[in-house]
Order: structure tokens, then sequence, then C-alpha cells
């Protein structure tokens, strides 16, 4: 461990000691050592696919198997993976705090997998649809799923993937409750997410201006790094277990 972020994890350590209410706010990043993928970056999805044709209301419109297509290969990807330890860190951290909530981006559903109950999923979950006539939500762990597109069982209509496109908004309630989390924590971590997609990304500068201390862990900096109290280059899955064990010692 290099000197000055040993001084990082001590002057951490002593801080989460005396706090009671965390959130965190988690992107890609943090199941990139699961082997999901994430968006940006060398392999991300968007170098491969454009969104516009893919994760747009515009694109179901125009062909809903193409883009059924594209969320039955990464329900394939996602389905057959683990938590890795940093979502199992976070799941304990759950049990340790009196309050704390876990803001994620991700749809990929690894976080309730290693145990964390209290979920904020702001883009949705890849494992729901929804009826595009009714809006009734379902769990579907299909993968492969039995019909492309796939039909509501209740009433016939086409269903879509329980998640938030681009050019749609985010569930009210759950945005909501994020900034208000966000806003009265003692600390908040952002953990894996690159803070360039809203509104996820202007969780941490809320937080930082009614006085909480932000932590980042990333691979590299973002936006946010020079604004954060507390900066962690490096796997997300090596530096939380890392700031666990030295918390517990
Ligand atoms: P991105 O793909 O934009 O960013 C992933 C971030 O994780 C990058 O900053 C990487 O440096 C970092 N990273 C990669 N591996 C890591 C590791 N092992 N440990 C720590 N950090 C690591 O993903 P998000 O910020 O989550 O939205 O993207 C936000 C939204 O953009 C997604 O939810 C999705 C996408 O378009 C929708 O689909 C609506």
């Amino acid at each position: 461990m290099k000197v000055n972020q040993k001084e990082n994890v001590r002057a951490l350590v002593s801080l989460l000691k005396e706090v009671h209410s965390i959130a965190v706010s988690t992107g890609a990043g943090i199941s990139a050592e699961s082997g999901i993928p994430t968006f940006r970056g060398k392999d991300g999805l968007w170098k491969q696919f454009r969104a516009e044709e893919l994760a747009t209301p515009n694109a179901f419109m125009r062909d809903p198997k193409l883009v059924w297509e594209w969320y039955d290969w990464r329900r394939g990807i996602i389905g057959g993976k683990s938590p890795n330890p940093g979502h199992f860190v976070l799941a304990e951290w759950e049990k340790l705090y009196p309050e704390f909530t876990l803001i994620t981006q991700n749809i990929d559903g690894l976080h309730a997998k290693a145990g964390s109950r209290n979920i904020l999923e702001l883009h949705g979950n890849i494992w729901k649809v929804r009826c595009t006539q009714k809006e009734t939500v379902m769990e579907n762990f299909d993968a492969p799923l039995k019909e492309i597109p796939p039909l509501c069982p209740k009433c016939g209509a086409l269903l879509r993937p329980h998640v938030v496109w681009f050019g749609e908004s985010l569930p009210t309630e759950v945005i909501h409750e994020a900034f208000r989390r966000a806003e009265t924590c003692e600390v908040l971590f952002v953990i894996g997410s690159s803070t360039v997609v809203q509104p996820a990304a202007s969780l941490p500068f809320h937080a930082l201006e009614e006085g909480a201390k932000v932590v980042e862990i990333n691979l590299e900096p973002t936006p946010l790094t020079s604004s954060a109290n507390f900066s962690f280059l490096g796997k997300a899955g090596e530096i939380l277990p890392m700031i666990d064990k030295a918390l517990k010692e």
C-alpha cells in the first residue's frame, strides 16, 4: 500500500467510526470485477453499440425485437455473474450502520444478490419487465427469454424492460429519496461511476453543499475527484475490503 493511501485509509476509518449515517452511490465500475462491461472507457458498451439505436423509447417503438435482443444478450451476460467483494462489503455495512442507503445506477441486481436490502435503483432493473399498456411491473428471470419480444402474460400487450432509457425521467419517488438521503447523510461514497450522467452525477455535489464528506473510489479521476474529501484510485473490489478490514481492526 502506498504511504498516502495508508494515511487516507486511516483518516477515513476514524471518520467512519464516528458517523451513523452513510449513503453510497454506485455505478457500473462496482460490477466490472464481476465481469459485467461498463458503459464508457475502452471496452465500454457505448463503444460497441449506439445508445440511440438501443436505449431510447424511439428505438423501442421502431424495432422492439432489436432492442429486446440486445437486452436478452445483456441478461445472458449478467445472469451468470456473481457479486464481488465490493458488493459484499456494502451489504455488510448496511447491517453495521443505523442509517445506510445504497443508491445505484446499475440495473444488474448484483447488490441484492450480495445481500443488500435497502436499495434505490435509479435506472430500474434488467430482471423486471413492464407492460406497455397497463404499466404493470413483473419480475422475469428468463435468460434467454422464451419469446422475443416478450408479451404480457395478463393482457398480451408488448412488454418492455423496466429500465430508464435516454430521454426518459427517472422514477420520481426514487430520485427524490436518493437526493434526500444524499443531502442528510454524514458520509457519501461514490463508487465506480464516471459521474457524467445526470441526475446521479449531482448527488455528491448536493451532499457536499449540505456538509457531508464525500469519498470517491474509481480506477481513474472523474469530474468529482477534485471536490471529493477522499479519493481512492483503484479497484472497488480491493479498496472496499481494505477499508472494511481497517474499520474492524
Ligand atoms: P460508466 O461506464 O460511465 O463509468 C464506469 C466508471 O467505473 C468509470 O469511471 C471507470 O473508471 C470506473 N471503474 C471501472 N472499473 C472499476 C473498478 N473495478 N473499480 C472502481 N471503478 C471502476 O458507468 P456509470 O457511471 O455507471 O445509464 O454510467 C452511468 C449511466 O450511463 C448508466 O447507468 C447507464 C449509462 O448510459 C442508462 O442506461 C440510463
